[in-house]
């Protein structure tokens, strides 16, 4: 059967990753979260000093260091899911802190890192069998993917599953802070000038407010039969 190419794109916290990985380990593609690149991008800034006093990335100190990222994924045996490498070092848990969530849609809003980050995912779909994640992935990275998909859900349920998902990892995030950075996440990512969030014309719409992981998985593969069997 022809491997096609997957683009999940949608607001913050909606449940894409969960149901791109899903659909991605059932029907053997490979399985691409564009976010965690943007979110290694803001780490490094972090680690290397690389914010301002004012609290916002030193874009021009970025930029002749942008070569110096390198963000890769290894399948994790225990998970059976891919974790987050940058440079060679496993950040799948550092690159999910409220911290980086705090930063990450201005570093991502920068030109030269959207050009870098781009680069290196079309690299990465080039063959084909590829479930990628992202903001732009339908628009943007891979505007003629065979399928595409639009999620979404309502501000106050996703901003629940990003407090329980945090929780279940040991931080106490405050609900509020949550809902606050999505919101202001959505904004920045919908507004910047290059790649906005934007639902493509030809996107599937899922609005998955009402479902649960079972039945979005099923839908997301009963579309998927579909698009192969056309
Ligand atoms: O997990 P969550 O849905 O909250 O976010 P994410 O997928 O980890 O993405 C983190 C941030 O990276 C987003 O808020 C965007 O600012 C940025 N991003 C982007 O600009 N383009 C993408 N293709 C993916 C993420």
């Amino acid at each position: 059967m022809r491997k096609i190419t997957i683009a999940i794109d949608g607001h913050s916290s909606c449940g894409k990753s969960t149901m791109a990985k899903d659909l991605a380990r059932e029907i053997g593609y490979i399985y691409i979260d564009s976010g965690a690149m943007y979110r290694c991008c803001t780490l490094f800034c972090i680690e290397q000093g690389l914010i301002k006093a004012d609290g916002t990335p030193d874009a021009e100190a970025l930029e002749n260091r942008m070569q110096e990222i390198h963000v890769s994924f290894r399948l994790n045996p225990d998970t059976g899911r891919p974790d987050t490498y940058l440079n060679g070092e496993n950040v799948e848990t550092r690159i999910r802190t409220m911290e980086v969530s705090g930063l990450v849609s201005p570093v991502a809003a920068l030109p030269f890192v959207r050009a870098a980050m781009t680069a290196q995912q079309q690299a990465m779909g080039r063959e084909g069998g590829i479930v990628m994640d992202g903001r732009d992935i339908g628009t943007a990275v891979f505007p003629h993917a065979e399928m595409k998909v639009f999620v979404t859900a309502s501000d106050e349920i996703r901003a629940q599953r990003r407090y329980d998902e945090l929780v279940a990892k040991g931080e106490q995030p405050d609900f509020e802070a949550v809902l606050q950075n999505l919101r202001e996440r959505d904004h920045i990512d919908s507004t910047r000038a290059v790649a906005p969030l934007r639902q493509a014309d030809d996107a599937l719409v899922l609005d998955n407010s009402h479902m649960t992981i079972a039945e979005q998985k099923q839908w997301l593969l009963d579309r998927f039969k579909e698009r192969v069997e056309d």
